[in-house]
């Protein structure tokens, strides 16, 4: 069986170091230069043989809620004259595409002060990387920075209850083939992670796990030193520690995504599927409140469309742009607009599922 460029490296790696922590390999597998899932080719989103979908392949709306959500924000901030939003882990561009279309259509002066940048691991923009992006005289800070699913891709350490003791999944080499091997961890820091957060984990069964992500925190870190005045507000799927660390979830929250199918086996193709965990909102919380921010809201993804009025907006476009559907029902003109106006709202009810993305967690923090 021939190795690709990326198993080559990876492998070579742990002949020269030995067994690579979780966080290691995820690293090298998501962001390896020129091989790694993130920045190679095989990184693919939306729907035809792709690998995911985000939010705003579902519906437009969705950046509608954002585009009103920065205008709130830019209101609240008394309106400067350079509003600069810095999306991070921006992907193709949608939502930028879609905020920018809202505003300059329903909110001409906060289009004027919006000065919406993008950035992405693909054009080589780390948004963990504190030194590549500390803020110069020439580049106005952000009054926002904003991400939507960036942070459940960032590398995490995988630990493992055993008696007293967290374990932690390091990756060898066996027979030619990577497999996982259980260590003592290297330091205290998992331990000490899970018990900042109240986590009781020496309670649960042998054999739980856990996913720590060390990278939100020096995200977090980044993000606040970027900020002099205005919002971190992230989109994610994940929770709370105590909801998320409990008893019940044995295995974790890792998953892989390939083809649009749900795998649990990380060490499969590496470079060429993705590999995510769920986010602890608690660390990126009291992360930022160290680093001066406080928090504005924690709410789901269904509350935040619902309280920038999606459902309104939804009836709006009903009868603005299917009224056909409403009043000429039975017409073909009227079919067609009934068919388009369901795909138009079958796509709103996938964004605020309270069992799908609608449970995706919203936080918004804030420097004053
Ligand atoms: C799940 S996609 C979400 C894309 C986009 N936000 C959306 O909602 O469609 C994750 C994005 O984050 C980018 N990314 C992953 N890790 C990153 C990092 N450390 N810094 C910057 N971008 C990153 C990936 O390249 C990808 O475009």
């Amino acid at each position: 069986m021939s190795l690709t460029e990326l198993e080559q490296r990876i492998f070579e790696r742990i002949a020269h170091e030995g067994a690579l922590s979780f966080a290691a390999y995820m690293q090298m597998a998501l962001y390896e230069p020129g091989c790694g899932y993130y920045v190679s080719g095989t990184h693919k989103m939306g729907w035809e043989e792709r690998d995911y979908f985000t939010s705003t392949d579902l519906s437009t709306l969705f950046a509608l809620c954002m585009g009103r959500q920065l205008q709130h924000m830019w209101e609240q901030l008394k309106r400067p004259r350079s509003f600069v939003a810095l999306e991070q882990g921006a992907g193709r561009g949608h939502l930028a595409q879609g905020v920018r279309e809202w505003a300059e259509k329903e909110s001409p002066d906060f289009y004027a002060a919006l000065d919406y940048r993008i950035e992405d691991i693909r054009a080589g923009q780390d948004a963990r990387d504190t030194a590549a992006h500390t803020t110069s005289h020439e580049t106005a800070a952000p009054s926002v920075i904003l991400s939507n699913e960036l942070i459940d891709a960032f590398p995490v350490h995988i630990v493992e209850k055993h008696g007293e003791r967290l374990y932690e999944i390091f990756i060898g080499v066996q027979h030619g083939r990577l497999v996982e091997t259980l260590r003592e961890p290297d330091n205290a820091v998992c331990e000490e992670y899970l018990d900042g957060y109240r986590v009781p984990w020496r309670s649960y069964s042998d054999g739980w796990r856990a996913e720590i992500n060390l990278d939100a925190l020096r995200w977090m870190e980044r993000a606040s030193t970027l900020l002099q005045r205005g919002f971190v507000f992230t989109i994610d799927y994940g929770d709370k520690a105590r909801a998320l660390y409990t008893r019940e979830r044995r295995e974790g929250t890792l998953v892989c995504y390939y083809n649009h199918t749900l795998n649990d086996r990380p060490l499969l193709r590496p470079g060429q599927q993705d590999i995510t965990a769920h986010v602890n909102f608690s660390a990126l919380i009291e992360e930022g409140r160290r680093h001066g921010l406080r928090l504005n809201a924690f709410t789901t993804q269904h509350d935040w469309l619902q309280n920038m009025g999606i459902s309104e907006e939804l009836e709006r476009m009903r009868m603005r742009d299917y009224a056909a559907s409403v009043t000429d029902r039975a017409s073909d003109e009227g079919q067609i607009a009934l068919l388009r106006w369901y795909a138009l709202r079958q796509g709103v009810a996938a964004l605020m599922d309270p069992a799908g993305m609608g449970n995706f967690k919203v936080l918004v923090m804030r420097r004053s």
